[in-house]
């Protein structure tokens, strides 16, 4: 498969990939599995997909778009590159935010090959004159295009390959209806088991030609938040404490401090999470406490607290949302060793 790579840089300008992206980037890329069969857990998902794919295959026909959803590092970007592989396919990336104007998306279309894929990351933050272009493209696969201004203005259909768009999104109720609906594929991506993480991490160790003994492997496993990326990058920083401070394997040890160092804690919240807690318990007695208002309380961005904060610690069972707001629960005051009592209920 090709990948013609675009690497966004965190100001959402279009960076190439030639131009080496940064470290971080480099690794994923190294780790990132390149078929199902080295794809660890999502069971049910990859199951699905491999009969998708499979039927595609068999009728000769171009996969039906598709949209994966979930917190960030659980896998989406390593899942549509494999689709694309497994369908033997070239796969353009691009995202939502880099898409500016209905005619930044309109010559990526006409530019595809039959049978290509097509994949938008962050698809909830499209604008919606490029979202509507994409409705026909994604239907009809033709697009509708204005020439000319004014009265004497008129619309012409253009037709494009067959293609299969995969999307990307933290956020699926971002996502129109008009949109949504027209993916024929809507799969949710889950926290991996502990088991899961504890292979990811072995299989990058092995990558990486580190090495990581059981019951390290074991603990890095529960202190990554369930998810790969944050399991790869761990394991990068552990053998810079190996390396460094220590005899060159990560032992259990080096785990352990190294999690202190880089204040991770015994559920694996990492300091951004902490911060969000203590705020939450602290400064509004538990809660319920509005979005917007921990947001500037916190100085986040509400989106960060959203993606990457929350979905975790609701998962940990630290987090409710409720109707009137954010609200901290007793195991949240306990873990951050408050005690209920502290409560001013
Ligand atoms: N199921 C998996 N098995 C092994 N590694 C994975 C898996 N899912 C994700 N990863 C690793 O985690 C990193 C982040 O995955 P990515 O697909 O970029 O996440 P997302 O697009 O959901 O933010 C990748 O480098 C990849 O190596
Ligand atoms: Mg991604």
């Amino acid at each position: 498969m090709a990948i013609e790579e675009e690497v966004y840089s965190s100001d959402d300008t279009v960076v190439s990939a030639q131009s080496g992206g940064d470290e971080a980037e480099v690794f994923e890329n190294i780790l990132r599995p390149k078929d199902f069969e080295h794809y660890i857990g999502q069971k049910e998902v990859k199951n699905n997909l491999k009969v998708f794919v499979e039927a595609a295959k068999k009728r000769d026909e171009v996969l039906d778009h598709t949209i994966f959803y979930g917190p960030p590092g659980l896998g989406k970007t390593t899942l549509s590159m494999i689709l694309a592989t497994e369908m033997g396919s070239n796969l353009r990336v691009t995202s939502g935010p880099a898409l500016e104007k209905p005619g930044d998306l309109a010559s990526i279309l006409s530019n595809l090959n039959e049978g290509d894929f097509l994949f938008i990351d962050e698809i909830h933050r499209l604008r919606m004159p490029v979202e509507e272009v994409l409705y026909t493209a994604m239907e009809d696969f033709a697009i509708d295009i204005v020439i000319g201004k004014g009265p004497s203005a008129r619309t012409m259909r253009i037709n494009v390959p067959k293609f299969t768009l995969i999307g990307a999104t933290t956020q699926i109720a971002k996502i129109s209806n008009p949109l949504r609906d027209r993916f024929g594929h809507v799969e949710k991506l889950r926290y991996y088991e502990k088991d899961e993480v504890a292979e990811i991490i072995r299989r990058s160790a092995e990558i990486l030609g580190v090495k990581i003994e059981d019951d390290a492997r074991e603990l890095l496993a529960y202190s990554c938040r369930c998810t790969p990326r944050i399991a790869n990058r761990l394991l990068r920083r552990m053998r810079d404490f190996a390396e460094v401070l220590y005899s060159g394997d990560i032992t259990e040890v080096v785990v352990k401090e190294g999690l202190k160092s880089l204040s991770v804690d015994s559920k694996g919240l990492d300091f951004a999470d902490q911060e969000y807690l203590k705020v939450l318990c602290e400064k509004f007695n538990g809660g319920p406490a509005g979005l917007s208002t921990l947001s500037a309380a916190i100085g986040e961005d509400e989106s960060t607290l959203e993606d990457s904060i929350e979905p975790f610690l609701i998962r940990e069972g630290l987090l409710q949302k409720t109707p009137r707001g954010r609200q901290a629960t007793e195991a949240a005051f306990q873990h951050l060793g408050l005690g209920s009592h502290t409560r001013l209920v």
